[in-house]
C-alpha cells in the first residue's frame, strides 16, 4: 500500500468508502495499527490517560505529545498520521495555535494536527489550514472541556443540541478541516450531520452514519486491566492485557521454579574452555 494522503482520504469519502483510524502512542501501537491497514492514526492526547496514567486529557504536555508523535511517525509506514495538540497549547490566539501546530508538524512528524471546538475556533482552523497544515476538527463532546460540559456527557441528544453541533460542524468545515470528528452523538444526529457536510465525518460513539470510524486502540484491544469502565460505544475486540498478563506470570513461575532458562536458552561454551576456565 502506498501512503495515505489527503487525496487518498478525499477518494474515499466520494467512493463512499469507510475511513479507518484508530488511535496509538508510541512505536509498537504505531507500528501494529498501520500493518493491520488503519487509513489514519491519530496519537490523540488520551494518551495522557492510556500511556502516561495521568486523571484526563488535560495534563499532558505539548513537549509530551511531541516524544509521542515521533514515535508513531516512524511507525507509520501507509497510515496518514495525525496529532492532537493538547489543552493550554493553542486556545490562547491563533498564533498560538499555529506556533503549537507547527511543532507537532516540524518536531512531532505527523502529516495532520487535530484540535477540539466548533464555531469558536474557525478562525484558528483557518490560519493554520491556511500555513498548509491540514486540521481534523473535533465537534460534539470535546473530553478536553469536561469540566464546562459536566463530564463526559452525550451530546445533541435535543434539536438544539444537535442544531448546535451541525452549526460547529459546518463552521470547522468552512474554516477549511480536511474532515472532522464526531464524538458521542446520537446516530441519528450523526448520520444528518454527515448527509449536510461535504468533508467526511469520523465517528467515535455517534453510529454506523458516519463517513468513518475512530476508537482509542487500548479500549478496542483490550490492553488495560480488567474492571476498567469502558464507554458504550466501545467494542473490546481482543484481550491484549491478559495475553501480557498471562505470558509475565509463566515466566514469573518459571524463574521461580527454575524453569526458565532451559538449555535451550542459553549460549554453549566448549570443553576445554570451560575446563580451563574453571581451574
Ligand atoms: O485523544 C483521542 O484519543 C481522541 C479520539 C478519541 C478521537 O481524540
Ligand atoms: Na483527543
Amino acid at each position: 500500500r502506498k501512503k495515505v494522503t489527503i487525496s487518498t482520504l478525499r477518494l474515499m469519502y466520494k467512493k463512499g468508502e469507510p475511513i479507518t483510524m484508530i488511535t496509538a502512542h508510541d512505536f509498537p501501537s504505531g507500528h501494529v495499527g498501520d500493518a493491520a491497514g488503519m487509513d489514519m492514526v491519530l496519537v490523540g492526547d488520551s494518551l495522557a490517560m492510556v500511556a502516561l496514567g495521568m486523571e484526563d486529557t488535560s495534563e499532558v504536555l505539548l513537549e509530551e505529545m511531541l516524544l509521542h508523535c515521533r514515535s508513531v511517525s516512524r511507525a507509520a509506514k501507509t497510515a496518514f498520521t495525525v496529532g492532537d495538540l493538547p489543552m493550554g497549547s493553542y486556545e490562547i490566539s491563533p498564533e498560538q495555535a499555529l506556533q503549537s501546530a507547527i511543532r507537532v508538524v516540524k518536531e512531532g512528524r505527523v502529516q495532520s494536527i487535530k484540535l477540539e471546538g466548533g464555531r469558536e475556533m474557525a478562525s484558528t482552523i483557518r490560519k493554520i489550514t491556511t500555513a498548509g497544515i491540514p486540521v481534523l476538527g473535533h465537534v460534539g463532546l470535546t473530553p478536553q472541556r469536561q469540566n464546562a460540559l459536566g463530564g463526559f456527557r452525550v451530546q445533541g441528544k435535543t434539536s438544539a443540541g444537535a442544531m448546535s453541533v451541525l452549526e460547529d460542524a459546518l463552521a470547522v468545515q468552512e474554516a477549511g478541516c480536511f474532515a472532522v470528528v464526531l464524538e458521542a452523538v446520537p446516530q441519528e444526529v450523526a448520520s444528518l450531520i454527515t448527509q449536510e457536510l461535504s468533508i467526511p465525518t469520523i465517528g467515535i460513539g455517534a453510529g454506523n452514519g458516519c463517513s468513518g470510524q475512530v476508537l482509542v486502540q487500548v479500549d478496542m484491544t483490550g490492553h488495560f486491566p480488567p474492571g476498567r469502565f469502558l464507554p458504550k460505544f466501545v467494542k473490546k475486540y481482543g484481550d491484549v492485557w491478559s495475553e501480557a498478563h498471562k505470558a509475565i506470570s509463566t515466566y514469573r513461575d518459571e524463574v521461580k521454579s527454575r524453569a526458565y532458562p532451559a538449555p535451550e536458552h542459553t549460549y554453549p561454551i566448549n570443553k576445554e574452555e570451560l575446563e580451563a576456565f574453571s581451574r
